[in-house]
């Protein structure tokens, strides 16, 4: 299940960089892009993805025995952090941009750039490093439990929303190879 969602969240972060570049090399930012990139990192990436991580998947593996602290745990909760720290940055340029206030680009394409040099290695890291641990410390049984706690989690968040937030990184990711 998470490694399906960080997949989208890849098609996002991959949107980002092409969006980053086009500033850097001129073109105005597209304000309804950056707004629907804020949402989706928000609650797809954080309110969904990490919460499933952070209230479910780090307790059960703490339980398990490893230390909430350091390699890996403590390096992925910092890290969401930091991405929690980029995002509201994000959104704080954007709302000064809608409001038509000077907000420099700089700034801007480094917070972007920020979210694309963060994501994919600490996408990496729960792919590679902490999902196959997961394979390890959690039995069978309690990996099952973890999967009915996480569909209730989208049961909550809407499956419809869920559906939405993945169709519109499938159609923007697209659309950015695209043109
Ligand atoms: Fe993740």
């Amino acid at each position: 299940v998470l490694e399906a969602e960080h997949r989208y969240i890849q098609k996002v972060v991959g949107v980002v960089a092409l969006h980053a570049d086009a500033l850097e090399s001129g073109t105005p930012p597209d304000l309804d892009l950056l707004s629907r990139v804020v949402e989706f990192i928000r609650e797809y990436a954080d309110r969904l993805h990490h919460g499933k991580e952070e209230t479910l998947l780090f307790p059960a593996l703490e339980q398990g025995g490893v230390p909430p602290q350091g390699c890996p745990l403590g390096i992925l909760k910092h890290e969401h952090t930091a991405g929690r720290a980029l995002v509201a940055e994000l959104a704080g340029a954007v709302d000064g941009l809608r409001a038509g206030g000077e907000v420099a680009l700089g700034p801007l394409v480094k917070c972007l750039q920020g979210l694309v040099e963060l994501y994919p290695g600490h996408i990496w890291k729960e792919d590679y490093l902490l999902f196959p641990m997961t394979g390890k410390v959690l039995a069978a049984d309690a990996q099952s439990e973890l999967a009915a706690e996480f569909e209730k989690v989208d049961q909550d968040f809407g499956i419809d929303r869920i559906h939405g937030f993945e169709a519109w990184a499938d159609a923007s990711a697209a659309s950015a190879v695209g043109g």
